[in-house]
């Protein structure tokens, strides 16, 4: 196929290295960008740390680089920016070494390295090494100018947010609101430090960005102004790659001869991504919530996401009686595998941008509950923009219910369960030959190549 383009030679051939983050939003779409690429023609290396490492039995199709971090667990409660800076120098040095002796070894050609951007020590190896670096962003790119506009936001002492100003347009980031802006609640060194590690990445020669040109075109064109360099967005790569479980945590598979005997259209699937955290009041609204619906559900609870608890201890008493039969609580689903279920009706999500691709992808009208950094903003979207969420005001049992009967049941739910199939057929149409997405992959490995002949 001529407008299919492919990296020649899989013997010995050109070789990429991708340096994957050990969280989970970051690392599924990095394995997911191997696995299209490798079927590109390219053969993979994922480097990776050895905390949160990914299972290799799951990615025959790649080699892997295991990397010492010095790491036993992401500490929630910890230093943020300390914690990547630690990560980035504990595997600089590392990262260098094995690739040095794998040039010298010259049966592979190495002819870029790909990164997460928090993994930006991968920058400075490519540099020395002198291999040009690529970096995939995870995010939305709809999050960007909102992040890039902090320090004036700071400087004109708008943040943190004061109640007064929560609901009020922000200048020149229309249509968010100032509750809708990255690290609106979060003290202002936190912010600072992100952006002095988002600044860490100084000379890529290109992005890679997960999503589509159709959802986010605004934005890119913004990016691409501000950036200077090739932007390819190419998502969304959960449709695009063919990969097996990405996860951390064991996917409890039960749940899909549960979902079976649902009716179509009738479950919420609530899942809150793998970073964020609610205390035991919030669980308890939840709970009623979801019991007083009257819908069936499939509620996500990871172990350790409630404050003080290993994992579903603190639930209210005779919440479980109440809804038997009716709802399922588990600790790691596959998301993916009950998005595409036919009886899943709405998605209520923290509105991570892995999450809300997987979302848009099957059409599932979603509950938007953001908890920090680009979830906010991706909420906004969603329910303001695309149109295919409701914003939940609060964590309160009655107001709980009303969303998730106004998205499942009511009629005024018609309106959003229609806007995200038509968006699931944008999403599908990007990825067909021609569309958008397509085009841009092919760039991207077009782009890839010239740089290595
Ligand atoms: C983080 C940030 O929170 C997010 O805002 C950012 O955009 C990416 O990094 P996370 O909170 O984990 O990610 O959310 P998300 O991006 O939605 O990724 C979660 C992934 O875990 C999704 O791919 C989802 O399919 C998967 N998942 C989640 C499961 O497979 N099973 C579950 O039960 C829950």
């Amino acid at each position: 196929d001529d407008d299919v383009c492919v990296a020649s030679n899989m013997e010995g051939g050109k070789h990429l290295v991708l340096v994957a983050s050990p969280f989970q939003g970051h690392m599924t779409p990095m394995l997911q960008l191997g696995s299209v690429l490798y079927s590109k023609g390219f053969s993979i290396t994922i480097a990776h740390t050895k905390l949160n490492s990914p299972d290799h039995a799951n990615h025959p199709e790649f080699l892997f680089l295991p990397l010492s971090d010095n790491f036993l667990a992401i500490d929630a409660s910890a230093n943020f920016t300390k914690f990547l800076e630690l990560l980035n120098d504990n595997c600089r040095m590392q990262l260098q070494d094995r690739l040095t002796q794998k040039i010298q070894q010259a049966n592979h050609q190495i002819v870029t390295i790909i990164h997460d951007n928090s993994m930006y020590f991968a920058e400075e190896v490519a540099r020395n090494l002198n291999l040009p670096s690529i970096v995939l962003r995870s995010c939305s790119a709809s999050y960007m100018p909102a992040f890039l506009a902090l320090p004036k936001l700071h400087a004109d002492g708008l943040l943190p947010v004061q109640d007064s100003m929560l609901q009020k347009l922000v200048q020149e980031l229309y249509p968010l609101r100032y509750k809708d802006l990255p690290f609106n609640n979060t003290c202002t060194e936190i912010s600072k430090e992100m952006l002095a590690l988002s600044e860490r990445i100084r000379t890529p020669s290109a992005i890679i960005w997960n999503t589509m040109d159709f959802l986010e075109n605004s934005a890119l064109t913004k990016l691409q102004q501000h950036y200077q360099i090739p932007i390819f967005a190419i998502g969304p790569l959960n449709e695009t790659a063919r990969c097996q479980s990405t996860s951390f945590l064991k996917e409890d598979t039960n749940c899909i001869t549960w979902l079976d005997k649902q009716a179509p259209r009738s479950v919420i699937y609530v899942s809150l991504g793998s970073l964020a955290t609610m205390d035991e009041n919030e669980l308890a609204e939840t709970a009623w919530g979801l019991a007083n619906s009257k819908q069936p559900f499939l509620w996500v609870v990871r172990p350790g996401s409630v404050k003080g608890s290993e994992w579903i201890e603190f639930l209210p008493y005779g919440f479980i009686e109440e809804t038997r039969g009716r709802g399922l609580v588990l600790k790691w689903a596959p998301q993916k595998q009950v998005l595409a279920h036919t009886a899943v009706g709405g998605f209520w999500s923290h509105c991570g941008w892995n999450s809300t691709l997987e979302s848009i992808s099957q059409g599932v009208p979603m509950i938007c509950q953001p908890f920090f950094g680009d979830q906010y903003v991706n909420s906004r979207y969603l329910s303001y923009v695309w149109r295919v969420g409701l914003e939940l005001e609060c964590l309160e049992r009655r107001v709980i219910v009303t969303a998730i009967r106004r998205l499942l049941v009511d009629e005024e739910g018609e309106e959003t369960r229609k806007q995200a199939n038509n968006m699931k057929e944008k999403a599908k149409y990007c990825l067909c030959k021609g569309g958008s997405s397509f085009n841009s992959l092919n760039n991207l490995v077009e782009f890839i190549l010239a740089d290595c002949n």
